[in-house]
């Protein structure tokens, strides 16, 4: 066997297939991102890094539990502190009616704590969906499957705008599952349509110059939202969309979105097609997402700088700065073509409008005739997504990842204090929670000083933490920036108050029994040995790594926190990487952590995205314990086909299904409608899809997902 340590003796991170794309291949670059992992990180401030912060004193995690809020069966949020031991259940819906309150939920669940018992998937490069034994799995919906009424079935050789704006649209990321009876027989499928690859979508496509205007407009159209209303079938776990799709609804880019929250009206986002500021057409690259315990969707806007192009250089030196911020052009060029259909996105002419995305949204799925809201109270950056927890006094706090090389970790603290249950007058304020608070972004100190010189002292990569205040009492604390400046241009706000610089942070949710704040840090191929810290130890981070975070006293609006990396990611056989202490010759190897998820079981859940490129497998699904003898036991519990990436996921209350997102399938460099790389799930052009999982046997001691 060949030394693969160099002659060290030392295992090396693997040095498998970096394609400088941090793991990704350079077409899912191209469209997801624009390619920003291929210029420079545009976090050019010089907030510093590890070296300079204070180091403190060697603090224990805070007591857990003490704000440990009872689970919210089928929203994954938590519920209010009332509810702090005992668990509840979920919102439930009649169909298009407020989800009344209280122990609705007529269903068996998994006990917390209850162990795994399923055997591993192991890794590999199957062009379909694998799945432990035992297990079966479907598509319950896929790109251009009818959502609304009288939307006609997909034909993927005559496509229409029309068609797509009442289809299931491109590329499906989050995916939640909303009860809508209580025996959860029927449910709405919340998904959202993060970005189109117009390779694989259009036969004989080159680039976005030479596009016909209506394939522009159909990739328009394809981007947003779906609520999908579905049933199970029969007693198995599997679920498919209802015929009647009564509560169905799509959102796309013509769809109207209101601005609330301290921002909205101001100056900074007027625009000539929209002169009170208030009023936005569409919502862009939403990714992750969570679900409140008032039963909405949180939904964030990443990536929306791709979608803008200029006519003209933009000399504006302070809106050079701005846009430079967040990788937004200022020089003529196009990326994807949208401003020759569409006035608005040209910057030359429109220079707010990308300002009115960036926002996390929040979306009624329970009202179709609902005003999906871009909240500017959580500020603007490329938002992962937003997940949410209650308070020990009642105030909402959301938890909020901004993705990209070098970027910061956000929390919001409400005003206003949640009111439990869901008859309409609570429900209504809780809907305004999230229009009013403060803002804060985390700096992360290590508790070993002689780190990076040698490793930690103490065997861990773990320390203390600061949220620093942004916005606090309806003011900002920013010098030289007014609270419309601070939300609206975010990322400039943050960078004079010192936060720390991440590798990407993703998905991040609060554990719903212990309270625990799960961060997925994707990857940084760019940090650089002098950039280390303790929060990001490693140089070249092609793995990624997964940081757990714990509120002193409990207290999720607390201004300080401990916090210690659960998994460095990577080959469990290099001596770099760490499996929450677990023997990792029983794990499976994890690496590019993108999504996070918890069963009813208390089991942490993670997707990934960049398996191929850093791993040299496709991506999937995993599942760890966070206490008890299995403690950092991970395992592979899905894989999905060529090109893609796994999304979602989300586990259904009753612990019997799992769905995930199967993000562009077959998008592979070189892949066109004629030289397909994948054909998944139909054999033909492939199909980005949620797919559910379920157990064969059901009723049996074992019935639930990941037993
Ligand atoms: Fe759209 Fe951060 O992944
Ligand atoms: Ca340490
Ligand atoms: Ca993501």
């Amino acid at each position: 066997m060949p030394d693969t340590t160099n002659g060290t003796g030392r295992h090396r991170l693997l040095p498998l297939l970096n394609n400088g794309h941090g793991g990704r291949s350079a077409m899912t670059c191209m469209y997801r991102c624009a390619d920003q992992c291929a210029h420079p990180a545009p976090n050019t401030s010089d907030n510093e890094y590890f070296g300079d912060m204070v180091q403190k004193a060697i603090s224990r995690r805070g007591l857990l539990g003490g704000a440990a809020a009872a689970l919210v069966v089928g929203t994954g949020a938590v519920a209010g502190p009332a509810a702090a031991t005992t668990r509840t259940t979920a919102p439930v819906a009649t169909a298009g009616r407020r989800p009344p309150a209280g122990d609705e939920l007529r269903i068996d669940a998994p006990e917390y704590g209850r162990p795994i018992g399923f055997q591993a998937v192991t890794g590999n490069t199957v062009d379909s969906v694998v799945v432990p034994n035992g297990y079966d799995w479907s598509v319950t919906m896929s790109w251009g499957d009818p959502v609304e009424q009288g939307a006609p079935d997909f034909d993927f050789d005559n496509q229409s705008v029309e068609a797509q704006q009442g289809q299931f649209g491109y590329n499906c990321d989050f995916v939640a599952v909303l009860p809508l009876d209580r025996n959860l027989n029927r449910a709405l499928l919340c998904v959202n349509h993060e970005y189109t690859n117009e390779n694989l979508m259009f036969h004989g496509w080159t680039d976005a110059e030479s596009a016909t205007e209506e394939q522009l407009r159909i990739a328009m159209a394809a981007h947003g939202f779906s609520v999908v209303e579905i049933e199970r079938v029969g007693d198995t776990g599997e679920w498919r969309p209802t015929k009647r799709r009564r509560n169905n609804r799509r959102l796309h880019t013509w769809s109207e979105f209101k601005l609330v929250g301290p921002a909205a009206g101001s100056d900074l986002l007027k625009t000539s097609d929209d002169p009170s500021g208030t009023t936005v057409l569409g919502t862009l690259n939403n990714c992750a997402g969570g679900v409140t315990p008032w039963g909405t969707i949180l939904s964030g806007e990443e990536n929306f700088h791709q979608y803008f192009g200029a006519t003209d250089d933009i000399t504006d030196a302070t809106t050079r700065e701005r846009f430079g911020r967040y990788g937004i052009r200022t020089s003529p060029g196009t990326r994807r073509g949208w401003e020759r259909v569409e006035d608005r996105f040209d910057v030359a002419s429109e220079p707010n409008e990308p300002n009115r995305y960036g926002w996390v949204v929040e979306i009624d799925p329970y009202d179709r005739t609902s005003t999906p809201r871009k909240l500017t109270a959580l500020g603007r950056f490329k938002h992962e997504g937003a997940t949410v927890t209650i308070a020990r006094d009642g105030r909402v706090v959301a938890y909020m990842g901004d993705d990209e090389r070098f970027d910061y970790i956000y929390k919001f603290v409400s005003k206003k204090k949640y009111k439990p249950g869901n008859n309409k007058r609570h429900r209504d304020h809780n809907k305004t929670l999230l229009e009013d608070g403060d803002l804060y972004v985390a700096r992360f100190t290590g508790n070993s000083p002689e780190f990076p010189d040698s490793p930690p002292d103490d065997g861990l990569f773990d320390g203390t933490g600061e949220w620093l205040p942004l916005i606090e009492d309806g003011e900002s604390k920013v010098d030289g920036m007014s609270v419309e400046e601070v939300l609206v241009f975010t990322r400039l706000a943050a960078d004079k108050v010192g936060p720390t610089k991440m590798d990407r942070p993703e998905d991040i949710e609060p554990h719903p029994i212990t309270g625990t704040v799960y961060v997925a840090l994707t990857n940084n191929n760019r940090r650089t040995p002098a950039e280390v810290d303790e929060a990001n130890p490693r140089p070249d981070n092609r793995f990624g790594h997964v940081i757990s975070i714990d509120e002193d006293n409990g207290d999720a609006a607390a201004t300080s926190f401990t916090w210690s990396i659960v998994i460095l990611c990577g080959d469990p056989e290099d001596p770099e990487t760490y499996y929450d202490g677990f023997d990792k010759s029983q794990v499976s190897m994890i690496s590019c952590p993108d999504n996070v998820a918890f069963d009813p079981a208390g089991r942490l859940w993670l997707a990934t995205d960049g398996m191929p490129g850093s791993a040299g497998v496709h991506d999937g699904m995993f599942v760890m314990p966070i206490e008890g003898d299995d403690k950092g036991h991970l395992r592979r519990f899905s894989s999905v086909p060529a090109g893609a990436e796994c999304c979602g996921p989300t586990i259904t209350p009753d612990g019997r299904t799992a769905l995930m997102a199967i993000q562009h399938p077959g998008e592979l460099s070189g892949a066109t409608t004629e030289n397909r790389m994948s054909t998944f799930p139909y054999g033909n052009q492939p199909r980005p899809s949620v797919v559910t999982v379920w157990r064969k046997t059901p009723g049996n001691d074992r019935p639930f997902i990941g037993d």
